[in-house]
């Protein structure tokens, strides 16, 4: 697969074909489950956002803390089998790098969510900068992901580097980052 410097890791014409062709995605256990309420806590009905939210398995997580969720993805067939998978819940097909974000549902976020997405974004400043304006005060930027362990060899295609986890996680006022496995990272940032 392509580097994140490679634009044609980014939107549609990438993700679309992949979904068509059936590729699946690495399933929320339970102790992710557990790491996400530990540091998100009750949603109370307030604003969240799955950025990336492929069949809305963690966007129905976020619904079942208590959020009002919406999950966003550029993969028309990926929203259709959320919606399939939570006719309840709202899903939307949203490219988060092009789309504008006045489209979404609500002005800010207490919560926004990307799981297993950041690795493949190819204009990170412009992502992070969007989640930043999108995040109410206090609110919390939650993002889960691969990161390489040199104990097992070479990257994978799928893995974060070292490097680009510590720029990820710069500039937050918070950062609590929960290791489910070495290679496998959450992080609760907030601004
Ligand atoms: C590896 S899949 C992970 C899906 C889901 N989050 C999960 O954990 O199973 C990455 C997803 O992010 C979506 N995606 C990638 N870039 C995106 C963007 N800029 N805006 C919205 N969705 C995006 C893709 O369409 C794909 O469904």
């Amino acid at each position: 697969m392509s580097g994140p410097a490679d634009p044609q890791s980014a939107g549609a014409a990438y993700w679309e074909p992949l979904w068509q062709e059936g590729r699946r995605y690495r399933t929320i256990d339970a102790a992710e489950a557990d790491a996400l309420r530990r540091r998100l806590g009750p949603g109370r009905d307030r604003p969240a956002l799955d950025i990336g939210c492929g069949e809305g398995a963690l966007t129905a997580q976020l619904h079942r803390l208590g959020y009002r969720t919406t999950g966003i993805d550029c993969a028309p067939t990926a929203v259709a089998s959320a919606r399939g998978n939570h006719p309840d819940l709202d899903f939307r097909v949203h490219d988060f790098g092009i789309d504008d974000p006045a489209l979404l549902p609500h002005p800010a976020f207490t919560a926004i969510t990307c799981r297993l997405v950041f690795r493949w974004v190819t204009d990170r400043d412009t992502f992070l900068s969007r989640v930043r304006d999108l995040l109410t005060p206090g609110g919390t930027f939650w993002v889960v992901t691969s990161v390489h362990d040199p104990a097992q060899g070479p990257p994978k295609p799928w893995d974060l580097s070292a490097e680009e986890a510590d720029r990820l996680t710069t500039a937050w006022s918070g950062v609590h980052p929960t290791e489910l496995t070495p290679s496998f990272h959450c992080y609760a940032l907030r601004p």
